[in-house]
């Protein structure tokens, strides 16, 4: 694991923060400032190298602020706190920087297109005045755009523009990589810093991505909603899709906000649907013992259980795989079983879809969103590239980007923290035949 950070030059220029906030006292980070990956101490050998750089204002800076040209770009499917994320680079190079010049590209990595049909825009403090009193963002989004990478940087060597801020997720993280490596081959002044956001919460060495508190606190209430519908009727059964294509931590986090989930579902974890230790004998189980259920899936669960031989494999412009509908497949699963053994339910099927995402950020990922965006501008400033800005044991901290996307966070079967859903949910460990 190759924690080290790119710088793409000398760090020569006195940090304007030095003449805005009393340098006494002022709390600037150097490069020797890390924080240890493993925190555990019965692991601990100390080892230097597997530590995070901390994020942070830096004294010495690369880019001459009232020269710098940055732009910003959003990718992928939207989150909440994008436009968090974007007031508060802007209002950071502005008023902190004194730095005046940022582009907004629109609709994601399409925007740096040659041929692109909408143009970039100027962002001002005034025009990102209210931004984050909306959801989405106001530069629009896009999946894909990456094809020719190399143009993208034609675009941004055309223009100048020597830090650019990539909002996204894995996919969007990939494409900043690609365009700090090109940029560096052609020798440009040009850094590349990644914000992670993504509602899945699914980008690794980070603990957590913006948006991702936000979706699932408004998951919650499809998950309240559906268990006053299941207690509300004789062998109730509310059950709740929630977004998350690889990885559970939406539907998990909220079942653990609510805790009245009795069954989750998520990709990293297979089960069973027929058979002696399948889904739904315990699920006739739970009715019988308390007339109600509630559960839970996530999108990406048991698509195993779901696969047509011979079907052709889908991809979305991002090369996501297109998943199936496990939501439905489990409303019509639970329907038959429940009508052949001559059992009467009633079923409510919840699906709030983009309603999580598209949502505003809550208090505390606003928090969260303000911060990322100041971290992002010390080190875009101090001439850092291919790094993604993310917290780690609650500090912030510099990801290398080939770090960041060199796996996909999943959560792991044997955590605590699935185990203590688990525990939550009261189902059975297993719900696999042998
Ligand atoms: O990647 C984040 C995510 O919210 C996933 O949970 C979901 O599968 C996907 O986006 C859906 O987005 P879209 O419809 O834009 O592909």
């Amino acid at each position: 694991m190759n924690f080290s950070i790119k710088n793409i030059g000398e760090c020569r220029i006195p940090s304007p923060l030095l003449d805005r906030i009393s340098d006494e006292g002022f709390n600037y980070i150097s490069e020797t400032n890390r924080i240890y990956y493993d925190i555990y101490t019965e692991n601990q050998k100390p080892d230097k190298d597997q530590s995070f750089e901390l994020a942070g204002p830096r004294k010495m800076i690369h880019f001459n602020p009232t020269e710098v040209r940055s732009a910003i770009v959003t990718c992928g499917g939207l989150c909440p706190g994008l436009n968090n994320v974007i007031r508060s680079i802007v209002l950071e190079s502005y008023h902190i920087y004194g730095s005046k010049s940022i582009l907004g590209f629109k609709y994601g990595y399409g925007g740096l297109k040659p041929d692109a049909v909408v143009k970039p825009i100027e962002l001002s403090p005034e025009n990102v005045r209210d931004i984050h009193k909306v959801g989405g963002t106001m530069l629009g989004s896009s999946r894909g755009g990456t094809e020719d990478m190399e143009k993208l940087v034609d675009t941004l060597e055309k223009m100048k523009i020597n830090i650019l801020y990539a909002l996204g997720g894995d996919g969007t993280l990939k494409g900043a990589h690609t365009i700090a490596e090109i940029a560096m081959k052609r020798g440009l002044d040009l850094a590349v810093v990644g914000v992670p956001k993504t509602i899945d919460n699914d980008i690794s060495y980070i603990q957590r991505s913006f948006g991702f508190e936000s979706a699932f606190t408004k998951a919650v209430e499809s998950i309240s909603a559906a268990h006053v519908e299941a207690e509300g009727a004789q062998n109730g059964i509310g059950l709740v899709k929630l977004m998350g294509r690889h990885s559970g931590y939406i539907a998990a986090h909220a079942t653990l906000a609510m805790n009245d989930v009795n069954f989750i579902f998520i990709p990293e974890v297979p089960f069973d649907m027929e058979g002696e230790n399948g889904f739904l004998i315990h699920l006739q189980k739970r009715l019988k013992d308390r007339g109600h259920a509630v559960i839970c899936v996530a999108e990406g669960a048991g698509q195993e259980l779901l696969k047509k031989e011979g079907a052709d494999v889908m991809k979305d412009a991002s090369g996501n795989v297109m998943l199936d509908d496990i939501g439905i497949f489990m409303k019509n699963s639970i329907s038959r079983y429940f009508k052949e053994l001559g059992i009467e339910i009633s079923m409510k099927y919840i699906d709030p879809s983009y309603i999580i995402r598209s949502t505003l950020a809550n208090a505390n990922d606003s928090i969260y969103c303000a911060l990322l965006g100041q971290y992002a501008v010390h080190a875009a400033m101090a001439g850092k590239t291919d790094m993604v800005v993310g917290q780690w044991n609650n500090f912030f901290t510099h990801v290398p980007i080939e770090l960041a996307i060199s796996r996909r966070k999943k959560m792991d079967p044997n955590s605590r923290v699935w185990h203590n859903v688990l525990q939550a949910t009261g189902q059975p460990f297993v719900m696999v035949n042998r």
